[in-house]
């Protein structure tokens, strides 16, 4: 039988700076959409995939982060007093098991492989997920759900893919495609971010990940070996060589990246108007500016 994915990597040690100066001192997956850090969104994803075990791979200055977490006895104990049982719901939802919850540091930001990697101590001999919290995924079915899904069926390595304009292919790593099978696809090669007339198809690679332990056995080789870096897309490249068991998955929703402050703002108006409190005012609102840029052209 294939073992179910109950761990997962959330990399969160990046710099940040397309956010300067407010991730001088705010982590990135602190900031918020509408009233949600960017963390929770991930979170809420692993959790309905059906993930127990949260292994944060942080580094200085992202305590903001950890102490998200925690119980906050005082302010609960305010809001019990006031009767405010919604916003006690609400943070329940932030709240972590006593030992669900891991931090390992990686110590210098040398790259998302190697952010992987500092986790190798924390799992098994299992398969995990690697969730990247600046890619948002609004979906009716929670993307890594809808991953882990399909995974049981193939096991292997598996990679969260979407079609991206021609334009746009050469920000992203790429998949050259064996098979098209739907929603998922076999793959024989994987291509970071090629110019676009050399792009293999228009499938490419977005912030979800479902590997086996020999990828982090490939991270772990080159870490250790001499060498530099090594990537997350050329370990689980290696695999493509070896075991012929790295897949794509086209999952359902819409994506955001809000690692970029475009992405970010996307986000934030759709999230705003996907809630039933704000609808009305926002929306009314967006239409007044669009009517004004309008009679201003
Ligand atoms: P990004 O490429 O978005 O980098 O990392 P970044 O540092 O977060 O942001 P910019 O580009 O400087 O604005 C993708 C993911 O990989 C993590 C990041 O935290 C983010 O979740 N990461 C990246 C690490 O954990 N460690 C690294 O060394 C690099």
């Amino acid at each position: 039988m294939k073992k179910r994915v109950t761990k997962a990597i959330f990399p969160v040690a990046g710099l940040g700076t397309r956010f300067l100066p407010a991730t001088k001192s705010i982590p990135k997956e602190i900031m918020t959409l509408v009233d949600r850090p960017l963390i929770q969104y991930a979170i809420d994803e692993a959790r309905a995939a059906g993930i127990k075990e949260f292994i944060f791979v942080t580094s200085r200055g992202k305590s903001a982060l950890e102490d998200y977490f925690d119980t906050a006895p005082e302010l609960e104990s305010a809001l019990r007093k006031k009767g405010k049982k919604d916003l006690l719901e609400t943070l329940k939802h932030t709240n972590m098991d006593s030992g669900a919850i891991a931090y390992v540091r990686q110590n210098k930001p040398l790259g998302l492989g190697h952010a992987v990697w500092c986790a190798r101590r924390l799992l098994g001999n299992e398969p995990f997920a690697v969730i990247l919290p600046d890619d948002v995924i609004a979906a009716e079915t929670s993307c890594l759900a809808q991953m882990v899904e399909a995974h049981a069926e193939t096991g292997g390595n598996m990679v969260a893919a979407m079609e991206v304009p021609a334009d746009k292919i050469s920000s992203y790593g790429v998949l050259d495609v064996k098979e098209d099978m739907g929603s998922v696809v076999s793959v024989k090669g994987m291509v970071e971010k090629p110019p676009r007339d050399e792009a293999p198809s228009n499938l490419a690679v977005i912030g979800r990940y479902i590997l086996t332990p020999q990828v982090m056995n490939n991270l772990n080789e080159k870490k250790s070996g001499a060498g530099g870096e090594i990537q997350l897309t050329d370990a689980i490249a290696r695999e493509i060589a070896e075991s012929d068991n790295v897949y794509g998955f086209r999952f359902r929703g819409q994506r955001f990246d809000c690692g970029s402050k475009a992405g970010f703002l996307q986000a934030t108006v759709t999230f705003g108007l996907a809630r039933d409190e704000l609808r009305d005012e926002f929306s009314a609102y967006l239409g007044e500016l669009v009517s004004l840029q309008n009679a201003a052209e």
